[in-house]
């Protein structure tokens, strides 16, 4: 049985503090480009009111140009703790861009340097920031110096397995002025592919003395725990685990705080929480939510009898009655199955 030591539990026991700002939670929902929009982010936070919460990442430029807020951007009012996450290669566009931030609301602003694709990296973002360390440190100095916000960094262990820079890039990072470091174990060529390389994430701990949060592998609370212990990390952060599972930092969270595992959510309940999710993503974006939504809800249709062919209709749906139509007959017959094991269980 999963059982937390009293040491790990010692250990997180106190709120993790970024700078002057704390947050009374050790485990992050990580930012998901096209996932974790304000409608997403309100259903892991049902289940983890107290966690740190991010955007999907902003391009700096875009912002400059446009001067206006685009919608990944946006921020309830009431959501906190919150931090919007920014990438580009030019300091004093990541410095304009930051006051944005701030002004939506932001708790913190976290700088990304870790994106794999080659749009952004070809562009001098992102996991291309880890072969210039300099420019990197300048947008830190740079973004630090223009709002008073904590000022956050999430990258990679390195470029390649035969690149792996992230000791060095750390420590500047934290020189710079960066007031928590974000590493995800994977090198940029490995994507999201292989196992996210913990051992690394432990190295940084030991050289640093900025909060480090562990990513890349935590699917389930148990991984969270043992990463936790492995890497001696002052939090963890969930990612792909909470596709289709808004559950997952909720889950984690609990168990930290109590050492008591919440009840995994039934098909139902998942089905359940897919249906809200559609609902809230047709309310906040019209079609073009129903159209973001057919991805999650493929996420959401997995683990019971008839899973397969309700992702396939669902992956097709073209306006958001056709959605729910088809999430309530497959909770219809997902408790009918229910009723019916009860009843030969009671026959038994
Ligand atoms: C669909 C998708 C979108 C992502 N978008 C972002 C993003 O906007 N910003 C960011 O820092 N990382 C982004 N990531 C990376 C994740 O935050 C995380 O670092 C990575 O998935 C490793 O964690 P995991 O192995 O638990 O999934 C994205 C990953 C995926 C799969």
């Amino acid at each position: 049985m999963l059982s937390l030591s009293p040491t790990l539990k010692a250990r997180l026991a106190t709120p993790l503090k970024i700078g002057h700002f704390e947050v009374n939670s050790r485990v992050l929902q990580s930012p998901l480009s096209g996932v974790t929009d304000l409608v997403f982010r309100r259903l892991v936070r049902r289940h983890a009111p107290e966690s740190m919460m991010y955007t999907e990442m902003v391009n700096a430029t875009g912002l400059h140009y446009v001067k206006e807020l685009p919608i990944i951007m946006e921020v309830d009012p009431n959501e906190r703790p919150i931090s919007i996450q920014l990438f580009d290669c030019r300091p004093d566009f990541l410095a304009e861009a930051a006051q944005m931030a701030v002004a939506e609301g932001a708790d913190t602003v976290d700088i990304n340097m870790g994106c794999p694709v080659n749009k952004i990296t070809k562009n001098g973002g992102g996991s291309s920031l880890l072969r210039d360390p300099e420019t990197a440190e300048a947008i830190v100095r740079s973004v630090t110096k223009a709002v008073d916000v904590p000022v956050t960094v999430k990258t990679r262990i390195g470029w390649t397995d035969k690149e792996i820079t992230i000791l060095d890039f750390a420590k500047r990072m934290e020189d710079a002025g960066a007031q928590m470091i974000t590493v995800h174990g994977r090198t940029r060529s490995q994507g999201y592919n292989g196992n996210a390389k913990w051992e690394w994430i432990a190295k940084v701990k030991e050289i640093l003395s900025i909060p480090v949060i562990a990513n890349g592998d935590i699917f389930s609370v148990e991984a969270a725990v043992n990463c936790l212990e492995q890497t001696g990390a002052d939090g963890v952060m969930c990612s792909r685990g909470t596709m289709g599972y808004p559950f997952l930092v909720g889950e984690v969270d609990q168990f930290l705080k109590t050492g008591i595992l919440k009840p995994t959510p039934t098909p139902v309940e998942r089905l359940q929480c897919a249906r809200e999710h559609l609902y809230m993503l047709w309310e906040y974006k019209g079609d073009r939510g129903v159209r973001q939504a057919r991805k999650h809800m493929t996420w959401y249709s997995k683990g019971f009898a008839g899973a397969a062919d309700l992702r396939g209709q669902l992956s097709t749906i073209e306006n958001v009655q056709q959605g729910l139509d088809l999430i309530d007959r497959a909770i219809e017959r997902l408790a009918e199955d229910v009723e019916v094991e009860q009843a030969e269980l009671a026959i038994a």
